[in-house]
Protein backbone atom coordinates (compact mmCIF):
# COMPACT_ATOMS: atom_id res chain seq x y z
CA UNK A 1 0.00 0.00 0.00
CA UNK A 2 0.99 3.27 -1.05
CA UNK A 3 1.74 6.60 1.65
CA UNK A 4 1.45 9.87 0.36
CA UNK A 5 2.37 12.78 2.95
CA UNK A 6 0.72 15.94 1.93
CA UNK A 7 3.09 19.21 3.89
CA UNK A 8 0.77 22.42 3.72
CA UNK A 9 2.54 25.25 4.68
CA UNK A 10 -0.24 28.00 3.60
CA UNK A 11 -0.99 30.42 6.73
CA UNK A 12 -4.34 29.74 5.77
CA UNK A 13 -4.12 25.89 6.15
CA UNK A 14 -6.68 24.33 3.19
CA UNK A 15 -7.84 27.47 2.21
CA UNK A 16 -4.74 28.35 0.80
CA UNK A 17 -4.10 28.24 -3.15
CA UNK A 18 -0.88 26.20 -2.65
CA UNK A 19 -2.80 23.59 -0.48
CA UNK A 20 -6.20 23.74 -2.85
CA UNK A 21 -3.86 23.17 -5.98
CA UNK A 22 -1.83 20.51 -3.50
CA UNK A 23 -5.43 19.14 -3.06
CA UNK A 24 -6.28 18.52 -6.47
CA UNK A 25 -3.25 16.75 -6.78
CA UNK A 26 -4.08 14.63 -4.00
CA UNK A 27 -7.73 13.92 -5.21
CA UNK A 28 -6.32 12.51 -8.25
CA UNK A 29 -3.42 10.56 -6.90
CA UNK A 30 -5.63 9.00 -4.57
CA UNK A 31 -7.94 7.91 -7.25
CA UNK A 32 -5.14 6.68 -9.18
CA UNK A 33 -3.58 4.62 -6.09
CA UNK A 34 -6.88 2.66 -4.57
CA UNK A 35 -6.45 1.94 -0.51
CA UNK A 36 -3.31 4.38 -0.37
CA UNK A 37 -2.81 5.92 3.16
CA UNK A 38 -3.04 9.84 3.15
CA UNK A 39 -1.73 12.07 5.80
CA UNK A 40 -1.73 15.71 5.92
CA UNK A 41 0.42 17.81 7.84
CA UNK A 42 -0.46 21.49 8.31
CA UNK A 43 2.17 23.45 9.73
CA UNK A 44 -0.15 27.22 10.05
CA UNK A 45 -2.09 24.73 12.31
CA UNK A 46 0.25 22.51 14.00
CA UNK A 47 3.37 24.54 14.01
CA UNK A 48 6.79 23.20 14.32
CA UNK A 49 8.82 24.83 16.67
CA UNK A 50 11.90 26.81 15.99
CA UNK A 51 15.12 24.81 16.45
CA UNK A 52 16.71 26.28 19.76
CA UNK A 53 20.30 24.95 20.52
CA UNK A 54 18.67 23.02 23.57
CA UNK A 55 16.63 21.15 20.97
CA UNK A 56 19.41 20.31 18.34
CA UNK A 57 21.72 19.30 21.69
CA UNK A 58 18.98 16.69 21.91
CA UNK A 59 19.02 15.47 18.65
CA UNK A 60 22.48 14.78 19.04
CA UNK A 61 22.73 13.04 22.55
CA UNK A 62 22.22 9.91 22.24
CA UNK A 63 18.79 8.04 23.26
CA UNK A 64 19.40 6.42 26.15
CA UNK A 65 20.79 9.43 27.60
CA UNK A 66 18.46 12.18 27.23
CA UNK A 67 16.76 13.66 29.93
CA UNK A 68 13.00 13.88 29.78
CA UNK A 69 12.83 17.23 27.89
CA UNK A 70 15.28 16.01 26.05
CA UNK A 71 13.25 12.80 25.25
CA UNK A 72 10.09 14.62 24.12
CA UNK A 73 12.33 16.97 21.86
CA UNK A 74 13.61 14.56 20.56
CA UNK A 75 10.77 12.48 19.92
CA UNK A 76 8.78 15.01 18.53
CA UNK A 77 11.70 15.28 15.21
CA UNK A 78 11.75 11.33 15.72
CA UNK A 79 7.80 11.27 14.95
CA UNK A 80 8.14 14.19 12.00
CA UNK A 81 10.99 12.02 10.47
CA UNK A 82 9.30 7.99 10.60
CA UNK A 83 6.46 10.14 9.20
CA UNK A 84 8.25 11.34 5.79
CA UNK A 85 10.13 8.10 5.79
CA UNK A 86 7.34 5.68 4.99
CA UNK A 87 5.80 8.66 2.81
CA UNK A 88 6.28 6.96 -0.89
CA UNK A 89 5.19 10.58 -1.94
CA UNK A 90 5.32 14.37 -0.78
CA UNK A 91 3.46 16.50 -1.82
CA UNK A 92 4.25 20.35 -0.62
CA UNK A 93 1.88 23.55 -0.92
CA UNK A 94 4.57 25.83 -0.82
CA UNK A 95 3.24 29.97 -0.88
CA UNK A 96 6.02 32.33 -1.47
CA UNK A 97 5.82 34.62 1.91
CA UNK A 98 8.29 38.17 1.90
CA UNK A 99 10.63 36.35 -0.34
CA UNK A 100 11.21 32.85 0.84
CA UNK A 101 9.47 30.02 1.86
CA UNK A 102 6.91 30.32 5.06
CA UNK A 103 8.89 30.24 8.06
CA UNK A 104 7.04 27.26 9.39
CA UNK A 105 8.57 25.08 6.44
CA UNK A 106 11.96 26.30 7.64
CA UNK A 107 11.71 24.82 10.54
CA UNK A 108 10.24 21.81 9.81
CA UNK A 109 13.23 20.93 7.54
CA UNK A 110 15.56 21.97 10.86
CA UNK A 111 13.85 18.83 12.41
CA UNK A 112 13.77 16.37 9.65
CA UNK A 113 17.69 17.17 8.92
CA UNK A 114 19.00 14.70 11.59
CA UNK A 115 22.58 12.33 11.16
CA UNK A 116 22.23 8.99 10.93
CA UNK A 117 18.43 9.13 9.76
CA UNK A 118 17.91 11.18 7.18
CA UNK A 119 21.46 11.80 6.16
CA UNK A 120 24.65 10.69 6.81
CA UNK A 121 27.82 11.72 6.58
CA UNK A 122 30.47 9.63 4.49
CA UNK A 123 34.30 10.26 2.41
CA UNK A 124 32.87 11.30 -0.08
CA UNK A 125 30.53 13.89 1.41
CA UNK A 126 26.84 13.65 3.11
CA UNK A 127 24.53 11.11 1.67
CA UNK A 128 20.89 11.28 2.13
CA UNK A 129 19.04 8.49 3.57
CA UNK A 130 15.42 8.95 2.36
CA UNK A 131 15.55 6.49 -1.40
CA UNK A 132 12.92 5.93 -3.53
CA UNK A 133 10.51 8.97 -3.29
CA UNK A 134 9.09 11.06 -5.32
CA UNK A 135 8.37 14.94 -4.55
CA UNK A 136 5.43 17.37 -6.07
CA UNK A 137 5.69 21.21 -5.13
CA UNK A 138 2.69 23.72 -5.97
CA UNK A 139 4.60 26.98 -5.52
CA UNK A 140 1.80 29.75 -5.30
CA UNK A 141 3.08 33.43 -5.87
CA UNK A 142 1.91 36.87 -5.79
CA UNK A 143 4.47 37.84 -8.73
CA UNK A 144 6.61 36.19 -11.17
CA UNK A 145 9.86 34.41 -10.29
CA UNK A 146 9.76 31.43 -11.85
CA UNK A 147 13.16 31.09 -14.19
CA UNK A 148 14.41 34.32 -12.95
CA UNK A 149 17.34 34.69 -10.08
CA UNK A 150 14.43 36.12 -7.96
CA UNK A 151 12.75 32.67 -7.09
CA UNK A 152 14.61 32.02 -3.69
CA UNK A 153 12.26 28.93 -3.15
CA UNK A 154 13.03 26.53 -5.87
CA UNK A 155 16.93 25.69 -5.64
CA UNK A 156 16.53 25.78 -1.91
CA UNK A 157 13.60 22.89 -1.91
CA UNK A 158 15.42 21.60 -4.38
CA UNK A 159 18.85 21.16 -2.37
CA UNK A 160 17.09 20.68 1.18
CA UNK A 161 15.57 17.86 -0.36
CA UNK A 162 18.33 16.24 -2.30
CA UNK A 163 20.65 16.49 0.80
CA UNK A 164 18.01 13.99 2.62
CA UNK A 165 18.29 11.56 -0.39
CA UNK A 166 14.59 13.17 -2.24
CA UNK A 167 16.12 14.01 -5.79
CA UNK A 168 12.98 13.13 -7.76
CA UNK A 169 11.22 16.79 -7.53
CA UNK A 170 8.75 18.21 -9.64
CA UNK A 171 7.83 21.62 -9.51
CA UNK A 172 4.25 23.07 -10.48
CA UNK A 173 3.76 26.86 -10.47
CA UNK A 174 0.96 29.06 -10.21
CA UNK A 175 2.34 32.86 -10.34
CA UNK A 176 0.85 36.47 -10.72
CA UNK A 177 -2.08 35.59 -7.67
CA UNK A 178 -2.08 39.52 -7.07
CA UNK A 179 -1.63 40.76 -10.51
CA UNK A 180 -5.35 40.62 -11.38
CA UNK A 181 -7.81 37.68 -12.71
CA UNK A 182 -6.35 37.94 -16.15
CA UNK A 183 -3.45 36.48 -15.11
CA UNK A 184 -4.52 34.82 -12.08
CA UNK A 185 -7.17 32.44 -13.56
CA UNK A 186 -4.99 30.98 -16.70
CA UNK A 187 -1.68 30.52 -14.16
CA UNK A 188 -4.51 28.51 -11.43
CA UNK A 189 -5.98 26.70 -14.49
CA UNK A 190 -2.63 25.61 -16.53
CA UNK A 191 -1.32 24.74 -12.67
CA UNK A 192 -4.35 22.93 -11.81
CA UNK A 193 -3.90 20.84 -15.21
CA UNK A 194 -0.49 20.32 -14.45
CA UNK A 195 -1.22 18.67 -11.11
CA UNK A 196 -3.58 16.33 -12.50
CA UNK A 197 -1.62 15.58 -15.41
CA UNK A 198 1.39 14.62 -12.78
CA UNK A 199 -1.41 12.91 -10.71
CA UNK A 200 -1.75 9.95 -13.50
CA UNK A 201 -0.26 6.72 -13.88
CA UNK A 202 2.76 7.26 -15.77
CA UNK A 203 1.82 4.70 -18.38
CA UNK A 204 -1.42 6.62 -18.95
CA UNK A 205 0.80 9.79 -19.37
CA UNK A 206 2.92 8.32 -22.28
CA UNK A 207 -0.36 6.81 -23.81
CA UNK A 208 -1.79 10.42 -23.71
C1 LIG B 1 2.42 37.45 4.36
C2 LIG B 1 2.47 37.33 2.88
C3 LIG B 1 3.65 37.62 2.22
C4 LIG B 1 3.72 37.52 0.81
N1 LIG B 1 4.91 37.77 0.19
C5 LIG B 1 4.99 37.63 -1.15
C6 LIG B 1 6.23 37.83 -1.85
O1 LIG B 1 7.26 38.12 -1.27
N2 LIG B 1 6.24 37.67 -3.19
C7 LIG B 1 5.12 37.32 -3.88
O2 LIG B 1 5.19 37.18 -5.10
N3 LIG B 1 3.94 37.09 -3.26
C8 LIG B 1 3.85 37.24 -1.92
N4 LIG B 1 2.66 36.99 -1.27
C9 LIG B 1 1.51 36.49 -2.07
C10 LIG B 1 1.43 34.98 -1.98
O3 LIG B 1 2.62 34.35 -2.40
C11 LIG B 1 0.29 34.44 -2.84
O4 LIG B 1 -0.91 35.06 -2.47
C12 LIG B 1 0.17 32.93 -2.70
O5 LIG B 1 -0.80 32.46 -3.62
C13 LIG B 1 -0.25 32.57 -1.30
O6 LIG B 1 -0.43 31.17 -1.21
P1 LIG B 1 -1.40 30.55 -0.11
O7 LIG B 1 -2.80 31.07 -0.40
O8 LIG B 1 -1.27 29.08 -0.29
O9 LIG B 1 -0.93 31.02 1.25
C14 LIG B 1 2.58 37.11 0.09
C15 LIG B 1 1.39 36.80 0.78
C16 LIG B 1 1.34 36.92 2.15
C17 LIG B 1 0.06 36.56 2.87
Amino acid sequence: MKTLLQINTSLFSSAGQSSRLADGFVTQWTAAHPGAEVIVRDLAANPVPHLTAERFQAFLTKPEERTPAQQAEAGHSDALVEEIKKADAIVLGLPMYNFGVPSTLKAYFDHIARAGLTFRYTANGPEGLLKGKKAYVFATRGGLYAGTPRDTQTQYVRDFLAFIGIDDVEFVYAEGMAMGDAVKNPALEKATQAAQRLARPSELRAAA
